[in-house]
């Protein structure tokens, strides 16, 4: 009897979380010297983007599927610098085929990622699983998330730092009122105005309370 064909292919959520392992692992390798430093930025963030996206994709319609592969697959390539979002399709193109990702969906999970640049833009992406993936990481660099996200990463470099300068630093972030006005979907628009107010009120307290402002 001929041996039963195995299906080797991996179950994707399982591959692409550790693709992004290992790609996170490599960055802080290169950054830090170490693959577990104090503080992973590229794994909260990308964490943190699935988590948006899958949502997003609930309240939008958008492919749950692709949004999810998309969003772990988006920054993998990000020793590319400019050309990460090209190479992150790349990836996705050439990794998930060896999954049992859906492969009539490989394409558009692809698009997504090379769709992702930008921390503005001048015109709106057309392709809802694309807004989505866009939405969802920009929503990650706004609010409490960048605040404890920029934070953590300044103090994994291990190099001494004052609140002082983690104030400065948090609050030179005029590009954010741009990617604001650049949110794709409703729900990221409402969520990126709140989180905008949240960032900046944050800083403004924290002033506050340094000053001693509340001492009346
Ligand atoms: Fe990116
Ligand atoms: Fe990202």
């Amino acid at each position: 009897m001929p041996a039963k064909k195995k299906n080797t292919h991996k179950p994707w959520r399982k591959a692409v979380q550790e693709a992004l392992r290992h790609a996170t692992d490599a960055e802080a390798l290169a950054r830090f010297g170490k693959r577990r430093p104090a503080y992973n930025y590229r794994w909260e963030h990308v964490t943190a983007v699935v988590t948006l996206a899958v949502k997003l994709a609930e309240l939008t319609g958008a492919d749950r599927d692709v949004v999810e592969a998309a969003a772990w697959l988006h920054d993998v390539r990000k020793e590319a610098k400019d050309k990460h979002p090209r190479e992150g399709a790349k990836f996705a193109r050439k990794f998930l085929p060896e999954t049992d990702f859906p492969p009539d969906k490989i394409e558009r999970v692809a698009q997504a990622i090379e769709d992702h640049m930008g921390l503005w833009r001048d015109k709106p992406l057309t392709r809802l699983e694309s807004q989505v993936l866009w939405d969802a990481d920009k929503l990650a660099k706004l609010g409490l998330t960048a605040v404890f996200h920029r934070v953590g990463d300044v103090l994994a470099k291990g190099k001494p730092m004052t609140t002082a300068n983690l104030m400065k630093n948090g609050r030179d972030a005029a590009w954010q009122a741009n990617t604001v006005a650049s949110m794709h979907t409703e729900p990221a628009q409402r969520a990126a105005i709140a989180r905008f107010q949240a960032y900046n009120k944050l800083w403004d307290a924290l002033a506050g309370e340094l000053n001693g402002d509340d001492l009346l």
